[in-house]
C-alpha cells in the first residue's frame, strides 16, 4: 500500500536528529516556553523574512489570534474562500467574526480575487486569504482591495510553509501570517503546533502576552488572553525540520513535474506564473472520482479528497449570506489528491503515475 503520508519512514530517517532534539527538552528540565521556542521563533521568522515569530498551539488558533491582536471584535465580518480546510472557519469565529465565503476560480480552487469587492459592507474588517494546496494566492491583488477598504490581511499559510509569491516568502506579507504544524503539513510537528509571523512590534507584543493568559509580566495581565503555547518539544521537533524544509519542498517540486510531465491526458490544476508553490497536495481533477478513487485503493495507494464539502454546504456553517459558488461547487465534486511527500520513492512515483496512465478516465 501506498499510504497518503509516511510518518514512520520520515522519523526513521530523521531518528537521529529527532531523537537528539527530544532528549536535549528532556534533560533541560523546562517544557513551556523556553530557549527551543525562542530559537525556533527565531530561525521561523529569519526563513520567512519577517522580523517576528510567535509560537501558538495550532494553526487554527494562529488564525484567531491574529485576528484578535488585529482588533477584530464580535459582529466585525471577515472575508475568505469557500475552498478551505474548514479550521480557517473555526478560526474566524473563534475571534468573535462572521466569515464571509467568496467563490474560487475552478482552475486552481484558490480565492477568486475579482469578486471579493462585492462582499464588502461596512462591518467587514479584515480579508483570510488560503494559499491552498501549498500555491500562492494573489496577494498583491489582494492587498490592493486592502489598502482601499481599510482592511487588515491575515495570510492563511498553513499549506504553504516556504511557497514564494514574487520573490518573497508568503507568510511576510500580510499585517500576520498564520501557521499550522500539524504532522501533515510541509513543517509538521510530532504533534500540534502553529505560529504567526509578523513586521509588527505592536502585534508581537500583544501576541506574546495574549498566547500566555495576556500575561505581559509575571501575575500581570492586561488582556485576558487565552493559553495556546508552541511546547518545547514540538519547537526542538520543528527545529529539526526547518533545516530540511528547502530540500523537502524540492523533493514535493520534482515529483510534482513529474506527474504533469508523465501523467497522460489528465486534468491538473493550473499553476500561477507569479510563484514558485509547495505542493502540499498534488490535486488532480476527474469526472469519475469514485471510480477512481476505488481504483486506486484497487491498486493499493491512498487517495484523499481537499475538500469534498465547500464550506457554505456544511451544517455548522451558520453565517448564511448570499453568495454565489457555482465555481467551488464544481471544482469540489472533481477534485482528488493523489500522494505527494519527500519521502516517496521513485519506484512508487512511477507506479502511481502507471497506475493513473492505465484507468479509463
Ligand atoms: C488551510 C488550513 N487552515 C488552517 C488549518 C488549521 O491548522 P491546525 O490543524 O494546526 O489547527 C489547516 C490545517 O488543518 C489548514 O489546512
Amino acid at each position: 500500500m501506498i499510504p497518503f503520508v509516511d510518518f514512520k519512514t520520515q522519523y526513521s530517517n530523521l531518528k537521529g536528529e529527532i531523537d537528539e532534539a527530544v532528549h536535549r527538552v528532556l534533560d533541560s528540565g523546562w517544557y513551556i516556553l523556553g530557549n527551543e521556542v525562542k530559537a525556533f521563533e527565531q530561525e521561523f521568522a529569519s526563513y520567512i523574512g519577517t522580523k517576528y515569530c510567535i509560537g501558538v498551539a495550532s494553526g487554527t488558533e494562529a488564525i484567531a489570534l491574529s485576528l484578535m491582536a488585529l482588533g477584530i471584535h464580535p459582529g466585525d465580518e471577515v472575508i475568505t474562500t469557500d475552498i478551505t480546510a474548514y479550521p480557517t472557519i473555526t478560526a474566524i469565529a473563534q475571534s468573535g467574526a462572521v466569515p464571509v465565503l467568496v467563490d474560487v476560480h475552478k482552475e486552481d480552487g484558490l480565492i477568486d480575487v475579482s469578486k471579493i469587492e462585492q462582499y464588502i459592507t461596512p462591518k467587514t474588517k479584515a480579508i483570510v486569504p488560503v494559499h491552498l494546496y501549498g500555491q500562492s494566492c494573489d496577494i498583491d491583488a489582494i492587498k490592493l482591495i486592502a489598502d482601499k477598504h481599510n482592511l487588515t490581511i491575515v495570510e492563511d499559510c498553513a499549506q504553504a510553509a516556504g511557497a514564494v509569491y514574487k520573490e518573497k516568502k508568503v507568510g511576510s506579507i500580510g499585517s500576520c501570517a498564520a501557521f499550522s504544524f500539524y504532522p501533515t503539513k510541509n513543517l509538521g510537528a510530532y504533534g500540534d503546533g502553529g505560529a504567526i509571523t509578523t513586521d509588527s512590534d505592536e502585534i508581537y507584543n500583544q501576541l506574546i502576552a495574549m498566547r500566555n493568559y495576556g500575561q505581559t509580566s509575571r501575575y500581570t495581565h492586561d488582556s485576558i488572553g487565552i493559553n495556546s503555547r508552541l511546547d518545547e518539544m514540538q519547537a526542538a521537533i520543528l527545529r529539526v525540520k526547518l533545516s530540511h524544509l528547502d530540500k523537502d519542498n524540492n523533493i514535493r517540486r520534482n515529483i510534482a513535474q513529474k506527474y504533469k510531465g508523465e501523467l497522460i491526458g489528465v486534468e491538473t490544476l493550473s499553476e500561477r506564473s507569479y510563484g514558485e508553490g509547495v505542493y502540499h497536495l498534488f490535486v488532480i481533477k476527474t469526472d469519475k472520482r469514485d471510480q477512481f478513487m476505488e481504483y486506486m485503493e484497487e491498486n493499493g495507494i491512498k487517495t484523499l479528497i481537499h475538500f469534498p464539502i465547500p464550506i457554505h454546504e456544511q451544517k455548522a456553517f451558520v453565517w448564511k449570506k448570499d453568495g454565489e459558488y457555482t465555481n467551488a461547487i464544481e471544482f469540489a465534486d472533481r477534485i482528488v489528491s493523489i500522494p505527494i511527500y519527500p519521502e516517496l520513492k521513485d519506484e512508487q512515483v512511477e507506479y502511481i503515475i502507471s497506475t493513473i496512465n492505465n484507468f479509463d478516465n
